[in-house]
């Protein structure tokens, strides 16, 4: 496995990727996006931070790649839609440099406050200057958090315990949650209306972007502070310049830009704000952890299938995997069978029966189901990602359900698709040691392993079916390694799967097909 490191990786996490074998890491200095796209193919994974701007266009020509990790929090550097259409994973690290962000946010609002970066550089050059930089105190003082995610509420903490009055506004936290922390609760309008700090911890989306736009900034109190440690973009930094400049705001301290690095802003004009470039998870913790999670939560996957923190598909426990684990095989198996056996498929229904489907996520069950179906009709790459992107592109009916009613089996999985052809029924199980076998066919009872290259037939059950068979095939040299047979009640029919060793030719097959015993007759590749 290749992986592509972008924007740097703490050494952390590079051991974990180097101690697994064939595992190998390249992380250049600093590719531009043509750079990165020109190398891109040769790439299983790819791992960014903010600075790599992971396109619709960078990813035109990304064939290998399975997963991209954001050593961090915010994905909108990545285009996540454009990822899963491409069925590569996305994956970032949820709240390993929140306390590192979180801490810098305080940072800033005191650095602010008490105008620490201008009075250091008055002194550097060679000024004394009391009265220049006299400050204001945090103590009784209310600050807004816009947010209470992980670092929203650790902010929050830190300003209770410096005796600050906290208010918190965020519509997917209740007030009750928010007390908890010690917060309260209140409409945007009066945070905006109540705080002297202003501090946004929301992630950006459609839906907060600007979300202190000249608008909300008028609403604010004269002389509030604002303090962005989240993303550029959740601040309208035209008006925010306005109101400095009118001095409504007193002053802003500011570590991300709505263009990075901002080169040219008339912000970085402005006495009363302070900057730092996008330094928010820069502490040496935050990045080991960060790097440390990113590595283990793409090994995992890649090694084992094993999904975490992604963003672009539902997580899945360990121990839900290890149960589940032998009938993701099972699942990927019946849904190649059907989809080799019924095309164009319109309908695809996946019932779940027994013991081992209690309790588990049956999600990726669906989807790895869902992936074996196309994945011998598809040209493109289908994997767990965008299996159902596909399934909807191709206008196919899903319907799944779980039946506890009892079958003799601990874990059944039926797999029906009807098409142009008619309805056609798969059912199979995995035995202890996880033997894995095909047991109902429609209303045949079977007991067939779902491996290899495979002749169905379908026939009237008339002595000398099987000898013309065997002879067929021998005739064109093709071995049989095993077969199984089930008969309908009515002893009028018969199915024959048939284990080959080697791939039977079309003439072959026409042969068989051609007979009158024969009903049908398909070879499937499982
Ligand atoms: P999080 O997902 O834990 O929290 C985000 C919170 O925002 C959630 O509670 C959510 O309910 C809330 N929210 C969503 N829409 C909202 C809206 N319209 N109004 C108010 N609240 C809303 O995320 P987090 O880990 O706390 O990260 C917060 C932000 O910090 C993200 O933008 C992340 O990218 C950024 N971040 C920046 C740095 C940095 O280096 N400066 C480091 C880490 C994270
Ligand atoms: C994040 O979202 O985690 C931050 O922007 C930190 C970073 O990657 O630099």
């Amino acid at each position: 496995m290749k992986i592509l490191v972008c924007d740097g990786l703490h050494d952390a996490g590079v051991a974990l990727f180097q101690a697994v074998e064939g595992f190998a890491v390249d992380m250049p200095d600093q590719l531009s996006a043509e750079e990165i796209k020109a190398i891109l193919p040769d790439y299983d994974a790819m791992i960014v931070r903010s600075r790599t701007r992971v396109s619709d266009d960078l990813l035109a020509n990304s064939r290998n790649l399975k997963v991209i990790g954001r050593a961090g929090t915010g994905v909108d550097n990545i285009d996540v839609q454009t990822a899963s259409t491409r069925g590569i994973l996305v994956m970032n690290t949820p709240g390993a440099n929140a306390m590192a962000a979180a801490e810098h946010t305080i940072a800033l609002m005191l650095g602010l406050a008490r105008h620490i970066p201008q009075a250091t550089q008055s002194l550097r050059e060679g000024r004394w200057e009391k009265k220049r930089f006299m400050g204001t105190e945090l103590y009784q003082q209310t600050l807004g958090v816009i947010g209470l995610g992980k670092i929203g509420a650790i902010v929050a903490d830190r300003a209770i315990g410096m005796k600050m009055d906290v208010l918190g506004y965020d519509p997917y936290i209740s007030p009750e949650a928010a007390a908890i922390l010690g917060v309260e609760w209140v409409p945007l309008e009066e945070l905006l209306a109540r705080s002297d700090f202003i501090t946004v911890h929301t992630p950006l989306t459609p839906e907060t972007r600007h979300v202190l736009n000249r608008e909300n900034l008028a609403r604010t109190k004269p002389g509030v502070r604002i303090i962005n440690c989240a993303r550029g973009g959740l601040i309208d930094e035209t008006a925010l310049h306005e109101y400095l400049l009118k001095g409504h705001v007193a002053g802003a301290a500011l570590d991300v830009f709505e263009k990075e690095p901002p080169q040219g802003s008339p912000l970085l004009e402005l006495e009363n704000v302070i900057f730092t470039p996008h330094l928010g998870a820069s502490s040496y913790q935050a990045q080991a952890n960060v790097a440390r999670a990113i590595a283990s939560q793409m090994v995992d996957y890649l090694q084992y299938g094993i999904i975490r923190n992604a963003v672009n598909f539902p997580s899945m426990r360990r121990r839900d995997y290890e149960k589940i684990r032998p009938f993701l095989i099972l699942a990927e198996k019946l849904g190649r069978l059907q989809g080799q056996l019924c095309s164009p498929i319109n309908r695809l229904e996946i019932e779940y029966n027994g013991p081992a489907f209690e309790d588990v996520p049956l999600e990726p069950l669906t989807q790895t189901t869902i992936k074996g179906m196309l994945d011998p009709i598809l040209a493109e790459k289908v994997n767990l990602v965008n299996a159902h992107l596909l399934l909807k592109e191709r206008q196919i009916e899903l319907i799944t359900a779980t039946t506890s009613e009892k079958r003799g089996y601990t874990g059944l999985i039926t797999v029906r698709v009807r098409g142009q052809t008619g309805e056609l029924s798969a059912a199979g199980t995995v035995f202890p040691g996880d033997e894995m076998r095909l047991v109902w066919l429609n209303d045949y009872r079977l007991e067939s392993e779902l491996e290899g290259i495979n002749l169905l037939v379908n026939n009237w059950d008339k002595p000398g079916t099987i000898g013309l068979i065997g002879t067929t095939l021998g005739s064109y040299n093709v071995n049989i390694a095993n077969m199984h047979l089930a008969r309908t009640p009515e002893k009028d029919k018969a199915i024959a799967i048939i284990r080959l060793d080697n791939e039977a030719p079309q003439e072959a097959l026409n042969i068989l097909q051609n007979h009158p015993n024969i009903i049908f007759v398909q070879q499937v590749w499982l």
